[in-house]
């Protein structure tokens, strides 16, 4: 059994949020490159970056109110809960790092009870990443708000101001589940790079749990996630000069045991032929286009995957339920033995 390669690069999401809604400024090559490579392989795959047009941001913050999206609401109300906790052990005057800030919903949670030196969004979408910064900036007046635009996937220069600063990494939303392992471990020692020798880390991951609530999750009654993943057709089409037949297609989230992930995929519904910027392409009926993983973790996986990417657990909150995790890790040199 193979990890599968394409996700590697499926890295930044929310690149191309604000992209020119296709036409006058022509195809956004690295999308076609991205998409005509995944339709040429076996299985076929496209990085999960390219849902987030306008339209994929909009339905996916619809996602994050939906009732059966427990997660979300979830790891609000454990941060609401812990956040004194992460507080007294962070202590005072760090500089509050969030990677992929996005709308910063979550963030004032955090700040309110951190006693915060200064906040630094990171996110790859300027135009969100202004928006939200200034809304914060407004909410906690006195606190240097300093946004970085930048594809968190790759090491991140921080602002001079704050390089004196002890860091406090901020990656919720079990993103991390996002990545294949390998990719996560990337990612978590970039963020040791990033954020320097004694920072700290408040990541959320998702557990794993009973697979009915697990797939629910990501294909719920109203049919927002699978407009959101079909989204992606309809982008292609209007983008890159295709003509999918999106009706063919229908949006199926299942359990991969094997890796403990939600995968998300587009299955065809029957044989269907197309083309993209003048390429011809097909599947038979039942084939899919797979385009996203959210990997589960239980406690124990959870632990392996930060200390593999360098980060030492010092503390971590779960609700009663256990449905989803905030893990506190501490970045410490790699120890010499055993
Ligand atoms: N990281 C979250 C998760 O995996 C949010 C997310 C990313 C998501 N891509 C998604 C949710 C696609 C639904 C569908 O749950």
């Amino acid at each position: 059994m193979t990890d599968d390669p394409t996700f590697v690069r499926s890295a930044g999401q929310w690149e191309d949020a604000d992209a020119p809604a296709g036409g006058s400024a022509g195809p956004d090559a690295t999308f076609l490159a991205d998409v005509l490579a995944g339709l040429a392989q076996t299985p076929k795959a496209i990085p999960a970056r390219w849902f987030y047009d306008r339209r994929g941001s909009e339905l996916f913050e619809e996602i994050t109110a939906l009732s059966e999206y427990y997660p979300t609401r979830v790891e609000t109300e454990l941060l609401a809960r812990h956040c004194g906790d992460v507080g007294r052990i962070a202590g005072a005057g760090r500089a509050v790092v969030e990677f992929g800030s996005g709308s910063s919903v979550k963030t004032p949670h955090l700040l309110s009870c951190i006693d915060p030196a200064a906040y630094v969004p990171i996110d790859i979408s300027g135009d969100f990443l202004r928006d939200s910064a200034a809304a914060l900036a407004r909410d906690f007046p006195g606190l240097p708000v300093l946004p970085v635009e930048a594809n968190f996937m790759q090491p991140v220069p921080l602002p001079p101001a704050v390089a004196g600063t002890p860091k406090l990494g901020f990656f919720p939303g079990s993103t991390i589940g996002n990545l294949v392992p390998r990719s996560g471990v990337n990612l978590l020692r970039d963020m040791v790079a990033t954020l320097g020798e004694g920072a700290m880390l408040l990541i959320g991951m998702d557990r794993v749990k009973d697979e009915a609530t697990l797939v629910r999750a990501y294909a719920d009654a109203a049919g927002v996630t699978a407009a959101f993943n079909l989204n992606l057709l309809h982008r292609i089409n209007r983008e890159l000069d295709g003509d999918i037949p999106v009706d063919a297609f229908r949006h199926r989230a299942v359990w991969n045991d094997t890796w403990s992930r939600i995968e998300m995929h587009l299955a065809a519904e029957r044989d269907v032929a197309f083309s993209i910027g003048g390429r011809r392409f097909s599947l038979r009926a039942g084939e899919t286009i797979h385009t996203e993983n959210s990997h589960k973790y239980t406690p124990r996986s959870a632990r392996q995957l930060l200390a593999a990417g360098g980060w030492t657990p010092l503390r971590e909150w779960s609700d009663p339920d256990e449905m989803f995790a905030l893990i506190l890790a501490e970045a410490r040199p790699e120890p010499v033995a055993p």
